[in-house]
């Protein structure tokens, strides 16, 4: 029998995100005491903005330094200008690594630029091999119960390569875009196998939006439809989630 990913239900977003910054800061420690860079798997959206918030003040309080953290983001669109600002890459510069240590050869980010999709896959999976695996990655979790770019009927053995992006969270992308026509229809997102295999996972999802995905991915069937689902298999996945998020719990 399964066991269901374990679900942790703050008061709200703000708490969720000290507790877990702590942790992941801790990790780091722990990962960088033993002598090795800790691989951090990044990700982008509203809902990971106070967990990077609180990232940037344990660094300034001292607590926390990313000189030895080896990035890997999730996902990025395909086919904006270079430097669009709601590129992924000007995303993660604005949100956290402006403002951080962190080496820019250390960074690593889908291109959504690229013309050989296929080989910028295969070496963005080469490249998270190399740095040992991923040690923690974060998640948040769209309305159609995806995991990066991972929208239903991506395969649980699935890895990085260019995605079709659901009409749903296209519309959900519209407004940030100045409307649904500006919105990328593909993207480079890694795999839910990439994601599966790394050592520890923690999910994010904030508000009453959320709740029934929410809901559907930890209770529900493991199905490609919802590819969240698939942490109910992983030995240390958990949801951290505010009141609202857990409120269908
Ligand atoms: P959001 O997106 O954080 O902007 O809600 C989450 C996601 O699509 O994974």
């Amino acid at each position: 029998m399964t066991e269901s990913a374990p679900a942790r239900v703050f008061a709200d977003r703000t708490e969720a995100c000290r507790v877990l910054a702590a942790e992941v800061a801790e990790l780091v420690r722990s990962i960088n005491d033993a002598g090795r860079p800790a691989v951090l798997g990044l990700a982008t959206g509203r809902t990971p903005l106070p967990f990077y918030a609180e990232l940037i003040r344990l660094h300034r309080a001292g607590d926390l330094s990313f000189a030895n953290v080896i990035s890997f983001n999730l996902d990025e669109y395909l086919g904006l200008p270079d430097g669009h600002v709601e590129s992924y890459r000007a995303f993660m510069q604005r949100e956290l690594f402006d403002h951080v240590d962190i080496l820019p050869e250390n960074v690593h980010i889908p291109d959504g630029s690229v013309n050989d999709i296929s080989a910028h896959c295969a070496a963005y999976e080469k490249a998270i091999r190399d740095a040992g695996g991923i040690d923690f990655q974060l998640l948040g979790i769209g309305r159609t119960g995806h995991i990066g770019f991972n929208e239903p009927g991506s395969a649980r053995d699935s890895r990085t390569r260019q995605v079709h992006l659901d009409p749903i969270t296209r519309e959900d992308a519209a407004p940030a875009f100045g409307g649904l026509e500006h919105v990328p229809t593909h993207a480079i997102s890694m795999g839910c196998g990439t994601i599966l295999e790394a050592r520890k996972i923690a999910l994010l999802a904030w508000g009453d939006a959320k709740a029934a995905i929410v809901k559907e991915a930890l209770t529900g069937a493991i199905t490609d439809q919802v590819s969240a689902s698939f942490l109910q298999e992983h030995p240390d996945a958990t949801f951290y989630l505010d009141a609202e998020a857990g409120s269908e719990l």
